[in-house]
């Protein structure tokens, strides 16, 4: 939409091909281009973005697939996959996204989550609007994914290392921040986040225990991004003072929910299958 006010605005003619999978959007599209006048100018295709076809290569390939922390929603493979639409020199908006990761000691998110008395609780990120959090650190960038991909062998598999001087730790505060085209950027990193914008909450990672980090020592933690045929899923642990358990190795969280799979069409994920925290998780409000 934004797009079409600017194109508008630089009297620059424009042609929008709308790819959407989900068939009720689809019908919200319609509405929306007959209620604007817009049918010169979209033509609305009903379908996943990994598999359709396109009359025509693009300039530009505009998306908004990002999760709070960057990637988990698909955002690269999904991106991946409608590549083939763009130009050789084709522009993506974004451009590129990067996740950013921050201890904190969240004493009521943690105890909400050991209340289930299960691993399974402890080996899941949280979207939630964080009260009561002690920020330990401050962030420090985890994942980057650079759309258009032109590297001979893509990979969106990730591994970063991270050391903190801080406290006590209870688990990890995720953001994004994501560049759109050139200097001009959005995202929910705290020291650069984008004023007025309530469309992300930061996500949680839990640790099965507490990390006691005492002075003058630091903490170490590992952040695995795997990338498997039908799955991808985060695994984290920490190193340093001490060994906490490696989280989520067996994928009993991925980034897919178990109602939604990875189809014919492309990975595509809805927001319900984040597990909640019983009481501080909030959805996150789409626009
Ligand atoms: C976060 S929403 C975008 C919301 C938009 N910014 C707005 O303000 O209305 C992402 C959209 O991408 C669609 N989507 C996700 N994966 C897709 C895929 N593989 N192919 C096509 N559409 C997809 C979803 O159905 C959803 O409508």
């Amino acid at each position: 939409m934004t797009s079409l006010q600017a194109a508008v605005e630089t009297d620059r003619k424009l042609k929008v091909y709308a790819v959407e999978k989900n068939p009720n959007v689809v019908v919200t599209l319609h509405s929306l281009v007959k209620l604007e006048g817009w049918e010169q100018t979209v033509t609305i295709i009903s379908s996943g973005m990994r598999d359709c076809d396109a009359p025509e290569k693009a300039d530009i390939l505009v998306s908004e697939l990002l999760g709070s922390f960057g990637d988990n929603e698909l955002s690269p493979e999904c991106l991946d996959g409608a590549q083939r639409f763009l130009k050789e020199d084709g522009i993506s908006i974004p451009s590129s996204y990067t996740s950013f990761n921050q201890p904190v000691t969240a004493c009521k998110l943690y105890n909400d989550i050991k209340s289930h008395k299960d691993l399974v609780h402890f080996e899941t990120a949280y979207v939630v609007k964080l009260h009561r959090v002690a920020r330990l650190a401050n962030t420090q960038p985890v994942f980057t994914l650079t759309h258009p991909e032109h590297s001979d062998k893509p990979s969106n598999q990730r591994y970063k290392n991270l050391q903190f001087d801080i406290p006590e730790d209870t688990g990890f505060a995720g953001y994004f921040d994501a560049t759109l085209y050139k200097d001009v950027h959005l995202g929910i990193e705290p020291s650069t986040a984008t004023p007025n914008m309530f469309s992300w909450f930061p996500i949680f990672f839990p640790l099965r225990a507490p990390v006691y980090v005492k002075p003058g020592t630091h903490l170490e933690v590992h952040f695995w991004r795997c990338c498997g045929s039908t799955r991808v899923w985060y695994e984290w642990s920490v190193t340093s003072p001490s060994a906490s358990p490696l989280h989520n190795t067996n994928k009993k969280i991925d980034l897919l929910s178990n109602s939604v799979k990875w189809t014919n069409n492309g990975p595509f994920l809805r927001f319900s299958r984040y597990a909640q925290a019983p009481t501080e998780a909030t959805r996150r409000s789409k626009i």
